[in-house]
C-alpha cells in the first residue's frame, strides 16, 4: 500500500473518531470519552498529514519548518490550555476560531498565488486542461471570504468577552443595509473574480470580509454573545471546509462540515433557549435596536448582612440557589456546596436553578457545582424550577444578574426583552450576592434589586457565603432544627 492510500485510510478513521467525539460530547456521562476520541482523531490526522507531506512534496527546509511550527504551536496550546480558567474559556475559544479563519485566508491566498497569479505553473496548467480553473477561483474567493469574516469576527468576540472593549452593541446608521450590501457586493465580486481573477478583486474581497466580520460581531449585544461564540465556531468549520477544497484534503472538508453544521445547530438551540431569532443573531443583531439608556429610577434598594441571611435561612423550609458568573469569579462553589449540605442536614429543601446561559459558556454552572460535589438530582434546569419559586422561602442569587432580570418579561423595550429568565422574584425572600449595583454582562439595570422582597448582600460571593456558613452553624448547631 502506498503512503497516499494509507493516509486516505487514516483520514477515514480520523473522520469516524471525530463523529464519535461529537456523539460523546452530547451527554454529561460520555463527555470524557468524547474528548478522548477527538484527541485520538486529531493525532491520527496529524500523523497522516505529516507522513503524506514528507513522502510526497516537502523539501528538507520545509520539513524542518513543519516540525518547528508544530512544536511551537503544541507548546503554546499546552501552556494556554493548562493555564486557562473556566471563566476565560469562551474568550480562548474565540481566539482559536480566529486562527482557523486566518489559516483559511492564507490557504486561499496561497492557492491564488500558485494558480491564478501564475498562469504558466504546472498546477494552473493541469486545472486549465481539466476546465477547473473557474471552480478553483471560486474556491479561493469563497474560502478567503469566510475565513476573513471568521478572523475579525472572532477577534471582536475575544475583545468583548475579555472585557477589553465594551460589550454593548455598535449601532451604525443603516447597519442592516451595510451587512446586506456587503453580502451582495461579495456575490458580484465572486462572479467577477471567476471570470477575471485579478489581484485587486481578491484584495477587495479580503478587505470587505474583514470589515464585515468586525461589523457583524460588533453589532451584537453582550446578552447574545453566547450564540455568537457558537456561531463563530460554525463559521470556522465552514472556513476549514473551504480550505479543504483548495488543498484537496477530504478530511479537512469532512471535519469542517462537522464543525460547521454542529456549530450552526448549537447556535439554533441556544437561540431557542434565549427566545432570539436565529436569523437576527447570525445577521449581526438584525432588527435589534439599542435599548434605552439605563438611567430609569427604580427607587431605593435594601441591604442585608450575612447574619440577617442566616436568620432567614434558619426559618426557611425551602431554598433555591441560582448561581451565575459571579459565583465562578469568586470561586464560591465549594462554600455554596457546604452551605447546601448544612441546610439539608437540618431538613431544609435546597435546590439549584440553572439558567441555560448562566456564566460564560454552556454548562458552566453545572461543571462548577459538579466539581464541588453538589448532588446532580438537586440541580434543576430553568424550566424545571420556574414554577416552584412562588412556594420557595428564600432564593439566594449568587453572582447572577441578567439571568434573573424581570425586565426580560416585563419591559418590551429592554435589550433582553423576551429572553426566558429565572422568575426568582416570585419567592418570599430574594437575596442577591454581588459587589456593587453594577449591571450584568448585557449592560442593563436589574429592577429585581429594588423589589420589596429583595435585599442585597454586598461583597465577594465567597467571603459572604463563608460568613453565612459561620453564622448559620453558630446560631443553630446541626440537628437542632425542626
Ligand atoms: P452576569 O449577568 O454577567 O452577572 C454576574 C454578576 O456577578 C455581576 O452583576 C457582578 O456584579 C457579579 N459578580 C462578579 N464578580 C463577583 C464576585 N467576586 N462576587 C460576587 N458577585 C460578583 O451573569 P449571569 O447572570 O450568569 O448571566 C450570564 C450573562 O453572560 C448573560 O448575559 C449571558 O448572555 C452572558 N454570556 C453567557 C454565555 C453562556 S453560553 N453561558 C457566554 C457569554 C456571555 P458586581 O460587579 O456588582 O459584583
Amino acid at each position: 500500500m502506498t503512503v497516499a492510500a494509507a493516509a486516505q485510510a487514516a483520514y477515514i478513521v480520523a473522520a469516524l473518531l471525530f463523529i464519535l467525539a461529537l456523539a460523546g460530547l452530547s451527554k454529561h456521562e460520555t463527555a470524557k470519552a468524547g474528548n478522548a476520541f477527538g484527541i485520538a482523531g486529531m493525532g491520527v490526522a496529524l500523523a497522516a498529514t505529516i507522513a503524506l507531506a514528507v513522502t510526497e512534496k516537502i523539501s528538507g527546509t520545509g520539513l524542518i519548518l513543519l516540525l518547528v511550527a508544530t512544536l511551537i504551536g503544541a507548546a503554546i496550546g499546552l501552556h494556554r490550555a493548562g493555564k486557562v480558567e473556566m471563566t476565560g474559556m469562551p474568550e480562548l475559544i474565540a481566539l482559536l476560531h480566529s486562527f482557523v479563519g486566518l489559516a483559511a485566508v492564507l490557504v486561499g491566498w496561497n492557492g491564488y498565488l500558485h494558480v491564478e497569479a501564475e498562469a504558466g505553473s504546472p498546477e494552473a496548467r493541469v486545472l486549465a486542461a481539466q476546465g477547473m480553473l473557474g471552480i478553483h477561483s471560486a474556491e479561493v474567493v469563497i474560502g478567503v471570504f469566510i475565513g476573513a469574516v471568521t478572523f475579525t469576527g472572532s477577534i471582536v468576540a475575544y475583545l468583548k468577552l475579555s472585557a477589553r472593549i465594551s460589550s454593548s452593541p455598535l449601532v451604525l446608521p443603516g447597519k442592516n443595509v451595510l451587512n446586506i450590501g456587503a453580502l451582495a457586493a461579495f456575490v458580484l465580486l465572486t462572479v467577477w473574480f471567476v471570470i477575471n481573477p485579478a489581484l485587486w478583486l481578491l484584495i477587495t474581497v479580503t478587505a470587505l470580509a474583514l470589515l464585515l466580520g468586525w461589523h457583524l460581531v460588533a453589532s451584537i449585544g453582550g446578552g447574545d454573545m453566547p450564540v455568537v461564540v457558537s456561531m463563530l465556531n460554525s463559521y470556522s468549520g465552514w472556513a476549514a471546509a473551504a480550505a479543504g477544497f483548495l488543498l484537496e484534503n477530504d478530511l479537512l472538508i469532512v471535519t469542517g462540515a462537522l464543525v460547521g453544521s454542529s456549530g450552526a445547530y448549537l447556535s439554533y438551540i441556544m437561540c431557542k433557549a434565549m427566545n432570539r431569532s436565529f436569523l437576527s443573531v447570525i445577521a449581526g443583531g438584525f432588527g435589534i435596536e439599542a435599548g434605552p439608556a439605563g438611567d430609569r429610577d427604580y427607587g431605593e434598594h435594601r441591604e442585608i448582612t450575612a447574619e440577617g441571611v442566616a436568620d432567614l435561612l434558619a426559618e426557611a423550609d425551602s431554598v433555591v440557589i441560582t448561581p451565575g458568573y459571579g459565583m465562578a469569579v469568586a470561586q464560591a462553589q465549594h462554600g455554596v456546596a457546604e452551605l447546601t449540605r448544612v441546610l439539608r442536614d437540618r431538613g431544609v429543601t435546597v435546590r439549584f436553578g440553572i439558567h441555560p446561559v448562566a456564566g460564560r459558556l454552556p454548562g458552566h454552572m453545572n461543571v462548577l457545582l459538579a466539581e464541588a460535589r453538589v448532588p446532580y438530582d438537586i440541580v434543576c434546569e430553568m424550566d424545571e424550577i420556574n414554577d416552584d419559586f412562588a412556594g420557595t422561602s428564600v432564593v439566594l442569587v449568587i453572582g447572577a444578574n441578567d439571568t434573573v432580570n424581570p425586565a426580560a418579561t416585563d419591559d418590551p423595550s429592554s435589550p433582553i426583552a423576551g429572553m426566558p429568565v429565572l422568575t426568582v422574584w416570585e419567592a418570599e425572600h430574594v437575596i442577591v450576592f454581588k459587589r456593587s449595583m453594577a449591571s450584568g454582562y448585557a449592560g442593563v439595570q436589574n429592577p429585581l434589586f429594588f423589589r420589596e422582597n429583595c435585599a442585597m448582600l454586598f461583597g465577594d460571593a465567597k467571603d459572604r457565603v463563608d460568613d453565612i456558613l459561620r453564622a448559620v452553624t453558630a446560631a443553630t448547631p446541626a440537628g437542632t432544627r425542626h
